[in-house]
């Protein structure tokens, strides 16, 4: 398993027909991290099946690595970790390269917070740009010293401290912030407890738990979430089963849904409440969606998701879903694009601070390929014209696997060709994006035979 060289590689989708096909994709990245983080704070041997070997994940890895564990890969593909427990993490002898995850950098800075040594943190030109003090400045709260560059941008270096319990209120909605907290909770003494005014994906409480953890998670009336961890419990080791990414899955789902007559069904999809909204807001935009074989699989909701392509129709996305589906707007914006009628989605400010401004990296690109639009500070609105739009660009990707892999899938229904200057970004979170999409009859990376 290598990490790639920043090599820009571009890649075209043409026009295509009708996508056929039963497949699985990648494991959940937002599993794949907490696997390999919790299985380190356990004792014992820990496996994981069905990891995410995106980049993302093998950072996650390798600092795992440098912080102690022992961290092999067998034949078959299953992961083992065999851990160091809560509170004996190794001084790491090289910087934690963190890639182009903001996920792994801010859950490991909580990780390590709390370790009597200090942690230098880096990572891609993307996660430069990233806030970081969200989590900084409650890691602060709670004894930790942080020198960042300013604006508590990476590079950072972290001095793990004596750290005292907080009782913290997320000020933005964000599992990284709360997950940040909790694994900064798992080596202090007392009680670490987050307040989340709107819930957000739930992985590290529920991992937490398979892990052997006590985690207390009250649903207040109001719909707020508080979640109590009592520090320096044991985690045992545990096997993990990582489900198909609904991340990923979102970009099947959509191009299936926007190319007629195709007829897809994705095996084993992850379908946790707290991250379903795509296929919520596909089915009010008049996808033919089914969803079957739900079943409990380590804790977590998995399904089978069967998409059928049509005409979809433009609507008003409740802004209140956004949380479920934060990762899943750029390919949204695509199936809007592709819609009769308007679509409008506000309540987005979030992912203006992803791996790039996507409100605005989106809105470039779409106009580039012909489609109507209006930005907005916190959302965007698109008038979908029933007919595919023009496409013939080259779209910057900014670093980003999702800009990335949606405008691929506008590609394979707009009129001419749609380039990105930059596929080697996909393999952040979804290997093998390109096989997967050409094997249902997409025609990405090739001319197309007609
Ligand atoms: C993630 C949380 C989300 C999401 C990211 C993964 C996680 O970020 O966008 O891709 O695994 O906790 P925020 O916490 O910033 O919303």
């Amino acid at each position: 398993m290598t990490i790639s060289t920043n090599e820009s590689i571009p890649v075209t989708s043409y026009k295509c027909g009708a996508l056929t096909g039963t497949m699985t994709v990648p494991g959940d990245k937002s599993m794949s991290h907490r696997s390999l983080i919790l299985g380190t704070l356990a004792l014992g041997e820990t496996t994981v099946t069905g990891l995410l070997e995106g980049e993302d994940v093998l950072c996650t890895a390798e600092a795992m690595r440098q912080l102690g564990a022992r961290i092999t890969r067998s034949e078959s593909g299953t992961w083992h970790i065999e851990g160091v427990g809560v509170g004996a993490l190794q001084e790491p002898k090289n910087v934690l390269e963190m890639g182009n995850s903001g996920t792994a950098a801010r859950l490991l800075m909580g990780l390590v917070a709390n370790a009597p040594f200090t942690t230098f943190f880096s990572g891609d030109a993307s996660l430069h740009k990233r806030p970081m003090g969200r989590v900084a400045n409650p890691l602060r709260q709670m004894g930790a010293e942080i020198t960042s560059r300013s604006e508590d941008r990476f590079p950072l270096a972290l001095t793990g401290r004596d750290l005292m319990p907080i009782s913290y209120t997320l000020p933005v909605a964000s599992a990284q912030v709360k997950s940040c907290i909790l694994l900064a909770g798992m080596d202090t003494a007392g009680t670490t407890t987050v307040t989340e005014p709107k819930p957000t994906r739930d992985h590290t409480e529920n991992m937490l738990r398979h892990f052997g953890a006590r985690v207390d998670v009250e649903l207040k009336n109001d719909g707020s979430r508080v979640i109590s961890l009592e520090g320096q419990q044991e985690l045992r080791a545990a096997d993990v089963i990582v489900p198909g990414d609904p991340s990923s899955a979102a970009f099947i789902a959509v191009a299936a849904a926007i190319i007629p007559g195709s007829d897809v069904t994705i095996e084993n999809v992850g379908l946790n409440p707290l991250r379903d909204g795509i296929f919520e807001t596909l089915g009010e935009m008049g996808a033919d969606i089914q969803i079957s074989n739900v079943r409990l699989q380590a804790g977590e909701q998995v399904g089978d998701v069967q998409v059928k392509g049509g005409l979809l129709k433009g609507i008003e996305v409740p802004p209140s879903r956004a949380i479920s589906m934060i990762d899943e707007y750029p390919v949204l914006f695509v199936a809007a694009a592709m819609a009769a009628g308007t679509t409008t989605m506000r309540g987005l400010k979030e992912l203006r601070v992803k791996e790039s401004d996507r409100i605005a990296v989106m809105a470039e690109g779409l106009k580039a390929c012909g489609v109507e639009l209006e930005e907005l500070e916190d959302g965007i609105i698109i008038h979908g014209r029933a007919v595919p739009p023009k496409g013939g660009a080259t779209v910057a990707t900014e670093l980003d696997h999702r800009i990335a892999m949606s405008f691929l899938v506008l590609g394979m229904a707009s009129q001419e060709p749609v380039t990105v200057d930059d596929g080697s970004v996909m393999e952040t979170s979804f290997p093998g994006f390109t096989q997967l999409m050409n094997g249902l009859g997409a025609q990405i990376g090739k001319k197309a035979d007609t």
